[in-house]
């Protein structure tokens, strides 16, 4: 089988792959089209101390059943999730798979989906009444999602969103669909412009906005009840516990790569709920094809191209050249 193959750190490269040797139980997919987004440019530029090389990339799928193991008829269209969850430590136990110890991530600790044929787990599959494109995007946006889940986020809440790329993008619409009032937060317009048109009623840019003024003004003084970070720098941990109102929820999306110092006073004098929150869970995966089936994401406007596998060399080179300017990259293996 042909495979884009992390060779080490800033190598790629279309090569032969050993053929596919499913287990039985397993469902197997022909893969048609894969995602790219931060994580893979992470592992490319040689920063995902989780990757060894070589590695074929890819979890963010669309493919189409070839055998369903008896669950699936062949010819039908799902995505996947693209995690494992070893069921004996303490997040299994206590029924939080997605934040499995032992978690093995397509594409990271193994070989991904950007080759013809994979095979999963049948509790993996998902189906959905979506297109290819659409069902590439389902899994990238079940992180923001569980975000917005783990926030406890209602109706009732403003909630704002640090960081509006990839990931950011799905928990503005996890807080929108749950029916909050959102203000999404980022340094690039057309991040923001695509956050309003996936639910958020206001936006700040804070390279020309400032943060807390603006916070201050849409809550009446008071902060917003929710802040979830979506980045990953010092300052915008810091600024979610500073900014959120007292006995607010801040949700950590993003891994910081440094060592953060913060003001602890503020935990407690704010009596703040502080969560982390690390990939998805098969709710998350029903919750966002739910509302791709309703139309109601912006599905063009979120991804930057499609190619053909021969060309991700290519594209991985020019993204880590110019990180601000992609959005979302597909990569369509029927070409
Ligand atoms: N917890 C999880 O399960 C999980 C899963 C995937 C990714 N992540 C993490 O989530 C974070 C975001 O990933 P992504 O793929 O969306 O990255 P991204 O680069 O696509 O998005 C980051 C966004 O933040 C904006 N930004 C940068 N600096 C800013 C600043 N100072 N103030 C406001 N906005 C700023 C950028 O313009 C961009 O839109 C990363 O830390 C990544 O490691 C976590
Ligand atoms: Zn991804
Ligand atoms: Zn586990």
């Amino acid at each position: 089988m042909k495979a884009l193959v992390l060779k080490e750190p800033g190598v790629t490269a279309v090569e032969s792959v050993a053929d596919l040797v499913p287990n039985a139980q397993d469902v197997v997919l022909k893969v048609r089209m894969v995602g790219l987004c931060g994580s893979d440019l992470n592992s490319f530029r040689g920063k995902n101390p989780m990757v060894s090389f070589p590695r074929v990339l890819g979890h963010e799928v669309a493919g189409t059943v070839v055998d369903g193991a008896g669950q699936f008829a062949a010819g039908t269209n799902v995505t996947l999730s693209p995690y494992t969850s070893c069921g004996t430590c303490p997040s299994c136990l206590r029924d939080r798979p997605n934040a499995c110890q032992f978690n093995q991530t397509l594409g990271v600790q193994r070989d991904g989906a950007m080759t013809e044929f994979i095979s999963t787990p049948a509790s993996k599959v998902f189906t959905a009444n979506l297109s290819l494109k659409e069902l590439c995007l389902v899994e990238p946006l079940t992180v923001g999602f569980h975000a917005a889940a783990r926030g406890r986020i209602a109706p009732e809440d403003v909630v704002a969103i640090i960081g509006c790329g990839g990931v950011g993008l799905g928990a503005v619409a996890g807080a929108a669909q749950r029916g909050a009032t959102v203000i999404g937060i980022d340094v690039d317009d057309e991040k923001l412009r695509i956050a309003t048109a996936a639910g958020a009623t206001h936006s700040i840019n804070t390279a020309r906005e400032s943060l807390h003024d603006r916070l201050l003004e849409l809550t009446a003084g008071r902060g917003p009840d929710v802040i979830i970070e979506a980045i990953g720098l010092p300052q915008t941990f810091r600024a979610a516990v500073e900014e959120v109102a007292f006995t607010g929820r801040v949700v950590y999306i993003g891994y910081a790569k440094e060592p953060v110092a913060y003001e602890t006073r503020l935990f407690v004098q704010k009596e703040l709920d502080i969560l982390g929150s690390r990939n998805a869970l098969p709710e998350d995966f029903q919750a966002v094809i739910q509302m791709l089936e309703a139309k109601r994401f912006p599905v063009d406007e979120a991804i930057s191209s499609i190619i053909p596998l021969d060309q991700v060399p290519e594209a991985l080179n020019a993204w880590s050249n110019e990180p601000a300017r992609v959005k979302k990259i597909l990569v369509d293996l029927d070409q």
